[in-house]
């Protein structure tokens, strides 16, 4: 049965119950929308003007985010220390947070206060719409078109233009600045790490003992001297090694590799082979290394194999010994490049 909805004048839905059990209606009717409620800016030019000047307040803190972003880019490069990275990171993150957030903002409340707001509704029949409602289709969005008054707000159209032809410098001003950067990849084929090097403690760089460990401790682990390179944070990004002490008898040792390890502690690289992620979630019980990007998960005893997920080879390790004060020490760098496969490919 159809009913006219004597709210908006739209024929009722009505929904019939399966087999009308006593009690239990058999239709309903289609409550339609409410009444139509018009806004401030509807009834007043003066609201509406005043969210109009909201909007373009928004595009305009957008602008000004852009801008700060590419201040912060030029004006506060990330440095070398943790605190100089930090600083410019949040500048380029704060930078990013307004240009977006101000375009996104600005349209939100362009559309909830100045477009039009009447509800409209399409009762739903055949999948494809009938030549009258396509040709009603295209007029309300013709409507709206003319709604949004585009051609007669002036300074709002110029602050949304403004908005986001500036936005995209966020992403093309970072992009087009490494162009001519150092793209040399062979240097990620080797690290810091050199014979007779000590393994100091991350982050304080205290030499660290092979009695300092216990069955089952972890160590991260950094080499000695590291603070007085040129680059400590891209020496640091590469050389980082997890050292863990392990009962020898739980010790798989491949033939080429008797002797990498000391008295059951073994070092491998912190740098996840799948995509250089820092691994560092250590099960004792099972001697299993986890990846939190994406579970790659190794096996300490074994040669750091893997035993799970999306990485392709071992961690590299890095052959230790101990001097004659009982320091850790490196017996040379790494025999293989730590990090990502691709790497490999480019032997
Ligand atoms: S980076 Fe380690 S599993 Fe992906």
């Amino acid at each position: 049965m159809n009913q006219q909805n004597p709210a908006k004048g739209h024929p009722s839905q009505d929904l019939a119950a399966p087999d009308g059990q006593a009690g239990v209606p058999t239709h309903f009717t289609d409550p339609g929308h409410p009444e139509h409620q018009p806004r401030q800016s509807d009834l007043h030019p003066a609201a509406n003007k005043r969210a109009e000047r909201q909007v373009v307040l928004l595009f305009a803190v957008s602008v000004l985010g852009t801008i700060g972003f590419l201040v912060a880019y030029f004006a506060v490069p990330p440095g070398e220390t943790v605190a100089s990275m930090r600083q410019s990171n949040l500048l380029l993150g704060l930078g990013l947070f307004l240009g977006m957030f101000g375009i996104g903002a600005a349209v939100v409340h362009w559309a909830k206060s100045l477009m039009n707001s009447e509800e409209k509704a399409e009762d739903r029949h055949t999948l494809r719409s009938s030549d009258e409602t396509r040709a009603a289709a295209v007029e309300m969005l013709r409507e709206g078109a003319q709604d949004s008054a585009i051609g007669r707000r002036g300074v709002l159209k110029g602050a949304m233009v403004s908005a986001l032809l500036l936005a995209p410098l966020t992403v093309v001003v970072p992009l087009v600045g490494n162009v001519g950067e150092d793209w040399d990849v062979s240097k990620f084929k080797s690290t810091m790490w050199r014979k007779g090097m000590k393994l100091t403690i991350d982050p304080s760089g205290r030499p660290i003992k092979a009695s300092d460990l216990t069955i089952g401790s972890v160590f991260h682990v950094i080499p000695e001297g590291l603070e007085d390179t040129e680059h400590p944070l891209d020496e640091k990004a590469k050389a980082v090694v997890l050292l863990i002490r392990l009962d020898p008898r739980d010790l798989t040792e491949a033939e080429d590799r008797k002797g990498w390890s000391y008295d059951g502690i073994v070092a491998y690289s912190k740098i996840c082979t799948h995509v250089g992620c820092p691994v560092a979630l250590y099960e004792q019980q099972t001697h299993h290394l986890l990846c939190p990007c994406h579970q790659s998960t190794f096996d300490v005893a074994d040669g750091a194999k893997v035993l799970f997920g999306p990485a392709k080879r071992p961690l590299p390790q890095l052959p230790i010994e101990v001097d004659d004060e009982g320091y850790l020490i490196a017996q040379s760098d790494f025999t293989e490049p730590v990090g990502p496969s691709f790497w490999e490919r480019l032997k």
